[in-house]
């Protein structure tokens, strides 16, 4: 019986885990939940999985929170509160398991934590790892942690990698892995039509249902482009031997190309509960409750090249990781600053690429070896990116 700790219960990956979970309640306990201030949606979570202890990071939330709690029958569960909790619950003794899946930046520390504790990371907050880069790297290898990637490319990618693969090692066999992404649901927009898609328009994705952030982030493609970085990372392989494919139908996860030209894919249902039971059986495999693929109704796939007039965010990745330094971090604060306001009505859809490739310009690249750089780097990044909106709207 393992216990897990979910960082992010209340969003999208963290609702799939728990289902997942309940599936398997002879393997894991539930040791640790939290959100940020959804406390509705937690306190479901909380009443039905139970929980050692809740983390409701909004301290003005969290009052209101123990009431309820206090109120209800699972009144010894410990609640806490602020973002240090967040790092408090990630490394109890009793947690062998962390799925960070909160969004953006505020997932870096707990996830670090995690991992410098030696856990077992189920890596979904990718913008931790594109902020933190060779620290988080290191920090799995120094401590001996086990990490397990959850965006489904990365977990086909690890799928189908050789056997006994440990992520953050070049493959020597594998030279290339080609990386696909839907293409979100421009693929087909006049391009003069763009910068008037809505906030609404953006988020409904044609194939996955995401929380906003990832959801925007996949209509720009900077989904793509972070995945980029993160796979140059988990795989150690360089930008050039990362190929883009779009991919409409979401049924291949993502490739790895090897010496002896083979080509293995990872297929299924577009159902982020199949990376997520995968990690959580590895090295076994358990039921994740996603339905069988009907290779059938699937009928056929199509493969096309990114258009990088239309994708920018993709080339700005891109840019990012073959800079170096600082700039993957700089590139994911602007990006968050940016789909925030584009979220927000604040900016055009368009804007988004114009204000992280303003922002980047900004920023040479500098070292980000050590925690206080990175950190420093993305606040910097987020203030610039906000003069950079002020500046538009002027
Ligand atoms: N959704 C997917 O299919 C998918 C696939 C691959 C990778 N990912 C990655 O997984 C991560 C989560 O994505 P998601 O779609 O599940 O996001 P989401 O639905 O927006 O959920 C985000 C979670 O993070 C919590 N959170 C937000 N801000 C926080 C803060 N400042 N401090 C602490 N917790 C905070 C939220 O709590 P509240 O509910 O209380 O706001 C929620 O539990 C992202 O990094 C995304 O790129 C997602």
């Amino acid at each position: 019986m393992k216990g897990i700790c979910i960082l992010g219960a209340t969003g999208s990956i963290g609702v799939s885990t728990l289902d997942v979970v309940g599936r398997h309640p002879d393997l894991y306990k539930v040791v640790a939940l939290t959100a940020n201030g959804n406390i509705d949606g937690l306190f479901q979570q909380c009443m039905q999985h139970r929980p050692e202890y809740a983390v409701v990071v909004d301290e003005a939330k969290a009052a209101d929170f123990c009431e309820k709690i206090a109120a209800s029958p699972i009144a010894d569960m410990s609640v806490l509160s602020g973002p240090r909790a967040l790092e408090q619950v990630a490394t109890l003794a009793n947690v062998d398991t962390v799925m960070a899946a909160i969004v953006g930046a505020a997932g870096l520390l707990p996830t670090l934590a995690a991992a410098k504790a030696g856990k077992t990371v189920l890596l979904a907050n990718k913008e931790a790892l594109v902020m933190s880069g060779q620290i988080f790297m290191q920090a799995v290898s120094a401590s001996g942690a086990t990490l397990l990637p959850i965006d489904s490319e990365h977990n086909a990618i690890f799928q189908c990698m050789p056997a006994n693969y440990v992520a953050g090692h070049r493959a020597k066999q594998a030279r290339r892995i080609l990386l696909t992404a839907s293409g979100g649901p421009f693929r087909k927009t006049p391009l003069e039509a763009l910068p008037d898609v809505t906030p609404e328009q953006a988020v409904a994705h044609p194939k996955w249902d995401m929380g906003r952030k990832i959801s925007v982030d996949s209509a720009t493609m900077m989904n793509k482009g972070l995945e980029l970085i993160e796979a140059c990372l988990l795989f150690d392989m360089e930008p050039d031997d990362i190929q883009v494919v779009i991919h409409p139908q979401s049924i291949i996860h993502s490739m790895v190309d090897y010496v002896d030209g083979s080509v293995l894919a990872q297929m299924g249902n577009p159902d982020m509960r199949t990376p997520i039971a995968h990690a959580m059986a590895w090295p076994e495999r358990f039921d994740s409750g996603v339905a069988p693929l009907n290779i059938f109704e699937v009928a056929h796939m199509d493969f096309e090249q990114p258009d990088l007039q239309r994708f920018p965010c993709l080339k700005l990745a891109y840019e990012a990781i073959k800079a170096g330094g600082i700039m993957p971090t700089v590139l994911n604060a602007a990006n968050e600053i940016a789909v925030d306001a584009f979220l927000s009505e604040k900016v055009r859809f368009t804007d988004i690429a114009l204000i992280i490739e303003q922002s980047m310009a900004r920023f040479a690249p500098e070292s980000a070896d050590t925690l206080d750089l990175v950190l420093a780097a993305d606040r910097k990044a987020r203030d610039v990116a906000e003069q950079v909106i002020q500046a538009l709207s002027a």
